[in-house]
């Protein structure tokens, strides 16, 4: 069994955070989305990875996993010349994964307990294709199942107005080679892109095997950067805690809470769960639940929950709590002359902001 995970696409809907960063090595949690999907194809026992990169910004992916020893994989890449849909990245895919099964992973997704029992089914049923579900409370919003009396897979319907099921088609697909005859007859969309919905389609059209299984802790950028705060929320909540850091005397740390090497706590309070990175320095701060504090960053005198701080960002001296905010590597907010009142921010890389 062979995995292959996407980590091309443009991710435009993750802007300004994505104009100087592929969208998946945007950190959850304090680590790059991707590394989950990396991880829970590795934990299913698959270590023969394609990772598909696009090639104007593939170079990043590569750099930081390289051929993928650090998770224990065997990583190869596979160039999309641009972003012409999932049924295309399969498409180009055929060479590397040959005659064998799959996991096709979409690298934005991120799944908390692991997909080892969707492969055991898939493997177990021995069908063509396994669906992954979600029942989600907007299905308009993704690909739709539809089911027959006994349960089957009849349909699967794009973004439909009038959904006929609670479900959704989550990021996680299982194939066996039939795919590859369903992605080479499909045609591209009104969008001109090869849609992945249209390949199962063919392949319940032509009556390959379908099946299915429900998901739970799915999660999948819907549009919003504040949608990013909503994935670490869902993986900050499965965290065990540790103390790597120092925490002083005067320092009160509660709940669940990851403080990693080299991170320092002063005069400050941390309420879980949250992470603070290696080298951060939390000073006559509060840091509240689900907030992911960057490496080396730097906090005094502020608040700050339900929050992400990517590498190097500054708060100094902010009076009003910090909440629902994304801030981006080297962002600084500093305080300046005038009274606050309340703030939110989502800043790209080197944004930097004066409190008035
Ligand atoms: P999407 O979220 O559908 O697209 P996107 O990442 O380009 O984002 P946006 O719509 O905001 O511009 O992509 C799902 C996953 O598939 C994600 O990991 C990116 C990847 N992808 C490719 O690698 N190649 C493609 O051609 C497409 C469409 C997506």
């Amino acid at each position: 069994m062979k995995a292959l995970i996407t980590a091309g696409g443009r991710g435009t809907r993750l802007r300004p955070l994505t104009h100087t960063q592929n969208k998946h090595l945007i950190p959850i949690a304090n680590r790059p989305i991707l590394q989950y999907a990396l991880e829970s194809v590795r934990d299913a026992g698959i270590r023969s990875v394609g990772v598909v990169v696009g090639i104007d910004n593939g170079k990043e992916v590569v750099d930081w996993l390289g051929k993928g020893d650090a998770f224990g994989l065997n990583v190869e890449y596979i160039w999309q010349d641009a972003p012409l849909g999932l049924a295309h990245v399969v498409k180009i895919s055929q060479d590397y994964i040959g005659s064998e099964p799959f996991v096709f992973y979409l690298g934005d997704n991120i799944v908390v307990g692991g997909i080892e029992r969707f492969v055991t089914a898939f493997q177990q049923d021995e069908v063509d294709c396994f669906l992954t579900l979600a029942r989600v409370h907007d299905p308009e919003r993704f690909g739709v199942p539809e089911f027959d009396g006994d349960g089957k897979i009849v349909g699967v319907v794009e973004k439909p107005s009038e959904p006929k099921s609670p479900f959704a088609v989550s990021g996680i697909y299982l194939y066996g080679s039939a795919i590859f005859e369903a992605v080479n007859a499909i045609e591209p969309s009104e969008r001109g892109e090869l849609e992945i919905s249209d390949a199962h389609d063919w392949l319940l059209k032509n009556d390959y095997r379908v099946g299915h299984g429900e998901i739970t802790g799915w999660w999948k950028d819907t549009g919003l950067p504040g949608d990013l705060l909503e994935a670490n929320r869902l993986v900050l909540s499965t965290i065990t805690p540790s103390i790597a850091g120092s925490v002083d005397n005067t320092s009160d740390i509660a709940g669940q809470v990851i403080i990693e090497e080299g991170a320092e706590i002063i005069a400050s309070r941390v309420r879980g769960p949250a992470i603070i990175g290696r080298g951060a320095k939390i000073v006559d701060s509060y840091v509240g639940p689900y907030s992911a504090i960057g490496p080396d960053s730097y906090l005094q005198r502020c608040e700050v929950e339900y929050s992400i701080l990517m590498d190097r960002a500054v708060v100094r001296e902010v009076d009003t709590r910090i909440e629902g905010s994304l801030l981006g590597a080297d962002v600084e907010i500093i305080r300046s002359q005038g009274k606050p009142r309340v703030q939110r921010f989502i800043l790209g890389e080197q944004s930097r902001v004066e409190v008035v």
